[in-house]
C-alpha cells in the first residue's frame, strides 16, 4: 500500500468547492427512481441517463471531484462507444465504485440489516482498479426505532466496514466509509445524534483494530437531523451546530475529509445544511457533499427519459452541483435558488 498516493486521491476527492456525485444506484434503486418519472429502466436508458450527467461539462469540471459508479456503469460505453469511465476521467473527476452488494436481514435482530459483499472483494477490487477506479464505497444501514439499533447491528456493520476499508487500501483504492443512520423514523435530532455517535465511535474503533490508515479514507456520514416523521423538526442552524459538534467528538483529524450523504433530505435542505456547517468553520477536515438524490432528483425530473430534454437535464444537474459547490465553501445563499428558478 502506498499511503501517500491514497492520501493524495482522498484529498482530491474533497478539494475546495468540490464534492462527489453518487450515481451508484443499484438496478433496483434506479428502477424506483425511473418509475417515478415514468421511464422504463433498461441497460440503454440507464446508460443514456448517466451519460447525460457525466457529459455535463461545466458541473463535472468545476463542482464534481469524483463519481461513484455502479458495477454495470463502470463497464458501459457511451452512445459513441467511449467508455463512460473515460468521460468522467476526461472531465478531471475521479471514478469510484460501489462495492457492497446490498443488505441482508441480520439473524436474531428483527428489522435490522447487515451489508454483504466481502466475499471475493479483493479480486473485484483488483479488476476495478485496473479499469480505473481509485476509490470505493460501502454503505452500512442503521435504522432507529424503539429498541434499535441493537449492539449487534452496530458491531457487525462496523466490522464489515473496517474489513472492506482494509481490503480497499491493500488494493490501492481509497475507501469511502459510509455508516448511514436512516432519517425515516419519528425520532428527534438528539436521538439521531446519540445513535450516530455510537455508530461512529464503534466504526473508528474497528478501523483501528483492522489497521486502516485514516489518512487514506473518506468518511461519508449522515447529518444529525430529525427523523422525517418527527413532529419536532430541527432548524438549519441546529442541524449544522449539532452535526459539527458530533463530528468533532468522533472523527479523528487525520481523516482527510467528510462527504455527507443526503439521505432523503430535500435538495434545498441538503444544500442549506452543508452551507451552514461550513460557515461555522475552524474544522480539522473539509466538509463536502456525496449526494445521490439531492443532486439527481432535479435532473431526473427535467430529463424524464426524453432525448430532447438532455440539455434541460444537464442544466438542472449543473444548477444543483453549483449550489452544493458553493455550500461546500460556505458561500451559498438562498436567493441564488430563487434567481435560478
Ligand atoms: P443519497 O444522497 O441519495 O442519500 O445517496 C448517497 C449515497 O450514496 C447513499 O449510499
Amino acid at each position: 500500500m502506498n499511503l501517500a498516493d491514497l492520501n493524495k486521491v482522498a484529498r482530491a476527492m474533497v478539494a475546495p468547492g468540490k464534492g462527489l456525485l453518487a450515481a451508484d444506484e443499484s438496478s433496483g434503486t434506479i428502477k424506483k427512481r425511473f418509475d417515478a418519472i415514468g421511464v422504463a429502466s433498461t441497460e440503454e436508458t440507464r446508460r443514456d441517463y448517466r451519460e447525460m450527467l457525466f457529459r455535463s461539462t461545466e458541473a463535472m469540471r468545476s463542482c464534481i471531484s469524483g463519481v461513484i459508479l455502479y458495477d454495470e456503469t463502470i463497464w458501459q460505453d457511451a452512445k459513441d462507444d467511449t467508455p463512460l469511465i473515460r468521460i468522467i476521467e476526461q472531465s478531471g473527476a475521479i471514478p469510484g465504485i460501489k462495492v457492497d452488494e446490498g443488505t441482508q436481514a441480520l439473524p436474531q435482530c428483527p428489522g435490522e440489516l447487515v451489508t454483504a459483499g466481502l466475499d471475493r472483494l479483493a479480486e473485484r477490487l483488483a479488476k476495478y482498479y485496473e479499469r480505473g477506479a481509485r476509490f470505493a464505497k460501502w454503505r452500512a444501514v442503521i435504522d432507529i426505532g424503539a429498541r434499535i439499533p441493537t449492539m449487534t447491528a452496530v458491531h457487525v456493520n462496523a466490522h464489515a466496514l473496517a474489513r472492506y476499508a482494509a481490503l480497499c487500501q491493500a488494493a490501492q483504492i481509497v475507501p469511502i466509509v459510509e455508516p448511514e443512520i436512516l432519517m425515516d423514523g419519528d425520532h428527534d435530532i438528539d436521538r439521531c445524534y446519540e445513535v450516530t455517535q455510537r455508530v461512529l465511535n464503534k466504526t473508528f474503533q474497528d478501523l483501528r483494530v483492522q489497521r486502516v490508515a485514516l489518512e487514506g479514507m473518506i468518511l461519508k456520514p449522515n447529518m444529525a437531523i430529525s427523523g422525517k416523521k418527527s413532529a419536532k423538526q430541527a432548524s438549519v442552524e441546529e442541524v449544522a451546530e449539532k452535526t459539527v459538534r458530533l463530528l468533532k467528538a468522533c472523527v479523528p483529524a487525520a481523516v482527510p475529509g467528510i462527504a455527507f450523504l443526503s439521505g432523503g433530505q430535500s435538495d434545498a435542505d441538503a444544500t442549506a445544511h452543508l452551507d451552514a456547517m461550513n460557515r461555522i468553520g475552524g474544522l480539522p477536515w473539509p466538509l463536502t457533499f456525496s449526494y445521490g438524490r439531492a443532486l439527481q432528483a432535479a435532473p431526473q425530473q427535467a430529463w424524464s427519459g426524453r432525448p430532447e430534454n438532455v440539455a434541460a437535464g444537464q442544466r438542472a444537474f449543473t444548477h444543483r452541483a453549483r449550489m452544493n459547490s458553493l455550500a461546500a465553501r460556505g458561500e451559498w445563499k438562498a436567493d441564488l435558488e430563487q434567481k435560478a428558478a
